[in-house]
């Protein structure tokens, strides 16, 4: 019988069969890495157009409002992480401290903000590369585009989803180092942006500052704009550290390592997000960059900056992947977890000798492509932020769950302040979800009844609790 409220005991891996084990490899250095390789990306490269499109250069105001509701979140991650080091992060968390029926749903949740962070990176990485490889082939790759933009499907977004995937079955390790050596191609890149763009900053820019509004409301082209809807859809830009908690059964020292690579990777970001967005709104009228596929790049270039305009771009192409790398392995260690705990098919969860999940991989691989191949980005990343919210809100609830719970205790990491961080961190949560675009709040809604279904005819039914 189902029992939806049961809760699975804190158990080490240890007990396990040698086949559903992950090996544990990754240092601190790898963690931090994994961190800031997951979290800079599409967000500020690409979505900052958007963010700019719904809030005009209030968009500074957005990045810092998802800045601190997500360095919250982060903060209840970082203890849960370490009270808690197994993999499936949010998910396992819900299933030690509230019970299976919400792990299940916070599962499936992360199941959608994985694969469509995915699609949404690949999307903004072909944003990119497509002008660069139009540029060396001098002729247009129209074709080649999303239909939203007149193409047929976004084709570059699909192949550089595969070019991941291989990486990631060739093995962690190997992975994760090349991911350190990437990250710093991306770091600086945006410090050569900030450097170029500053100079011109000019406050003329800035009028009119907030021309939509601070709540979300309709605009008269059909579009939801306000400075809380762009921080809805900018919020997408500060999430990855989750990713690290995803690793937790792979870290040589998850207790210290964990707190290290979630704190210090969310904190170093806040600090380039806001200096890149104050230097892209100061430089050029937001009206000008507002949604395009490539706006950093745009704004150097109209700068007359290109050769700082072809290298931002080309970084974005060598360094974007890896946040799909990141992602892509979190999403497969989710599924991996699930299945292991018998709430999705356990064949899904073999492991193969070189320590990765190829099936989960690559069936996740090939769906997300179509959907990176077809959708429009905005779209996407909003319906990832959506899950990501979903479960950042049961993060910080079972962080004061288990305050309540077991005050006593040891905790490897102690959030300060934690309960008006856990506080803000789960009404944040909650205005933002609210700031979301309608037809995303539906379509979440979808996903978890499709997800409750598929709960009720299978996991209920094969939990390994109920054995
Ligand atoms: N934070 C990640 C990005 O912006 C998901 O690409």
């Amino acid at each position: 019988m189902a029992r939806w409220n049961a809760r699975k005991p804190n158990l080490d891996s240890g007990d396990l069969h040698p086949d559903h084990r992950l090996r544990r490899s990754l240092g601190w250095p790898h963690l931090v890495a994994l961190g800031v390789g997951a979290i800079v990306g599409t967000g500020i490269l690409t979505l900052i157009g958007v963010g700019a499109d719904r809030a005009g250069p209030a968009v500074i105001v957005s990045f810092a409002v998802a800045g601190l509701i997500c360095a919250c979140a982060a903060l209840a991650y970082a203890e849960m992480a370490t009270m808690i080091p197994a993999s499936g992060s949010a998910y396992t968390y819900s299933y030690v401290v509230i019970g299976e029926l919400v792990a299940w749903i916070i599962g499936w949740s992360l199941i959608l903000e994985y694969s469509l962070v995915v699609s949404a990176v690949a999307v903004g990485w072909s944003g990119y590369a497509t002008p660069l490889l139009e540029g060396a082939l001098s002729f247009p790759l129209q074709w080649a585009r999303g239909p939203e933009l007149g193409g047929i499907a976004n084709f570059p977004a699909m192949f550089i989803i595969f070019v991941v995937a291989g990486l990631l079955i060739l093995g962690t390790r190997e992975s994760a180092t090349l991911n350190a050596l990437l990250v710093i191609v991306k770091i600086v890149a945006l410090v050569v942006f900030v450097t170029v763009a500053l100079p011109y900053f000019d406050p003329a820019n800035l009028k009119p500052f907030m021309p939509y509004g601070f709540a979300k409301s309709m605009s008269g082209d059909g579009v939801e704009r306000g400075v809380m809807a762009a921080a809805a859809i900018i919020f997408f830009a500060f999430y990855g550290f989750d990713a690290i908690a995803t690793a937790a059964e792979e870290a040589k020292n998850p207790g210290r390592d964990l707190a290290v690579g979630i704190v210090g990777s969310m904190v170093a970001c806040v600090i380039i997000y806001m200096a890149v967005a104050v230097a892209a709104v100061g430089a050029l009228h937001f009206t000008r960059f507002a949604n395009t596929p490539e706006p950093l790049a745009l704004i150097l270039r109209a700068l007359g900056q290109s050769g700082a305009a072809t290298y931002l771009a080309a970084s974005a192409v060598i360094a974007l992947p890896t946040v799909l790398l990141a992602f892509l392995y979190g999403q497969s260690r989710i599924f991996f977890v699930m299945a292991r705990d018998g709430l999705l098919p356990i064949a899904l969860a073999k492991v193969s000798r070189r320590g990765t999940p190829v099936r989960i991989t690559l069936i996740t691989a090939l769906l997300v492509a179509v959907i990176a191949g077809l959708l429009p980005i905005d779209e996407i990343a909003a319906l990832a932020n959506a899950g990501t919210l979903a479960a950042f809100i049961a993060v910080a609830l079972c962080m004061l769950i288990m305050r309540v719970r077991a005050p006593g205790q040891a905790r490897l990491f102690r959030t300060p302040a934690a309960w008006p961080v856990g506080i803000i961190a789960i009404l944040g949560c909650l205005y933002l979800f609210a700031s979301l675009p309608q037809k995303t709040q539906l379509y979440f809604l979808a996903w978890n009844a499709i997800g409750l279904g598929v709960y009720g005819l299978y996991g209920s039914r094969r939990s390994r609790l109920d054995r």
